[in-house]
């Protein structure tokens, strides 16, 4: 059977990754991989992550099944954390999902089931997995411009002159917040515009959010889905504690959804169940059973908080460190868009000749698009400006 499988390349991060791995330079610089790290380049454990294992660990006594929803009270958190702990829960359901991919998946198989005709709008450019991953559920997938490189910022006449040809009961997939690869958000006016034209064309928004708490802070992250869930009928979001909560491969996010009722929400995440059931039938309980403590308890949550603000703040920081420093090298302002962009990542205006030659001579490893990890981006003065020399002498 094997034999009539194609060939298949890995993607294009993980190929630099490998690379990364292999090349021997001890000065070399990682801004390709997709994860938060420290002054150290480490991806540590979170504080009040490590003390909530320590506690499950003494007192898990059992490891029975949990059900295809997961665990009540992680959802009920995940609902607070993503639309605040005053909103209407009334008709707002959530699943615990395996990531934020498994979550992605699983309300994409909902969307295919509840409406095989529609399409699913998605950005471009956008994270290179979500189109692989849409339509591996069957979706018909189109895309609306987002980004205009040339001023590296939004493209945003162009994003609503092209969500006009969507018709009536179209999903539109939307970045909650820090826009993966860009880093280049919408305004709350432009937000608002949205909302009206989701309104006015019967449209549905399907909202990925991976990094609350990277942008602007963990509640004004969730302010655009607060916005759309109080003006829209029906609504799907897929939560990732990948990156906020450094779970990365422990695989926590919640599946969550908004119905025109209670009755109706209820229907969809009991159709929900049934659709996980017959593809991974229970989530995995470690990392959501941490999750659920770090946000019930509250001292692992002051904590937690604590950290995650200071990971938002030092992103912050680098940003314009890395702005200032390529304004002195390029003599230019043309870099100064990173500064006030959000979230983790940038995309640097250069080809991929400039691209593979910073890799090549300097041992700068980018994605082939510019995207760049903020996080990743030196600490030090000296090296920040050692790697603004290096980006200006290629373009
Ligand atoms: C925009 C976006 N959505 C979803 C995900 C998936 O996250 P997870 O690792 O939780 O599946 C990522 C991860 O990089 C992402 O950037």
């Amino acid at each position: 059977m094997f034999e009539t499988l194609p060939a298949k390349q890995p993607d294009a991060i993980l190929k630099l990754m490998m690379a990364y791995r292999e090349d021997p330079r001890t000065d070399k610089l990682d801004l390709g991989v997709g994860i938060y790290k420290d002054a150290n380049g480490a991806t540590p454990v979170m504080k009040a992550v490590k003390s909530a294992e320590g506690q499950l660990l003494e007192e898990q006594d059992t490891k029975a099944y949990v059900g295809p929803l997961g665990s009540p009270a992680f959802n009920q958190r995940m609902i607070e954390t993503v639309f605040g702990s005053e909103a209407d829960k009334s008709r707002i359901r959530s699943a615990q999902a395996p990531g934020g991919s498994g979550a992605l998946r699983i309300l994409a198989d909902l969307i295919t089931s509840a409406r095989p005709d529609a399409t699913i709008w998605v950005s471009d450019p956008t994270w290179p997995n979500h189109l692989p991953l849409l339509s591996a559920a069957g979706a018909k997938l189109a895309t609306y411009p987002y980004y205009d490189a040339d001023n590296s910022s939004v493209s945003f006449d162009a994003m609503i002159d092209a969500l006009k040809a969507a018709k009536p009961g179209d999903i539109v997939l939307l970045h909650g917040c820090c826009h993966n690869p860009t880093g280049a958000d919408l305004t709350h006016e432009q937000w608002d515009q949205v909302t009206q034209l989701l309104i006015d064309q019967s449209l549905m928004p399907f909202v990925d959010v991976a990094y609350q708490g990277f942008g602007d802070g963990l509640e004004e992250d969730a302010w655009a889905i607060r916005s759309m869930a109080d003006k829209l009928p029906e609504m799907l979001i897929a939560a990732s504690c990948s990156k906020n909560l450094g779970l990365y491969r422990e695989r926590v996010g919640a599946a969550l959804l908004v119905g025109r009722n209670a009755a109706e929400a209820d229907t969809a995440l009991a159709n929900l169940s049934g659709l996980i059931r017959s593809n991974y039938s229970m989530p995995p309980d470690h990392g959501a059973h941490v999750v659920e403590m770090v946000l019930v308890d509250d001292s692992y949550n002051a904590n937690w908080r604590e950290e995650l603000e200071a990971m938002r703040v030092r992103m912050i920081s680098l940003r314009h460190a890395f702005s200032d420093a390529l304004r002195r090298r390029t003599n230019s302002d043309r870099f100064d868009f990173i500064a006030h962009q959000k979230g983790m990542f940038s995309r640097l205006p250069l080809n991929a000749e400039q691209i593979e030659k910073l890799r090549a001579d300097n041992g700068i490893y980018i994605v082939g698009d510019g995207r760049i990890n903020v996080a990743g981006l030196p600490d030090e003065e000296s090296d920040m400006d050692a790697l603004a020399a290096a980006i200006a002498a290629v373009l």
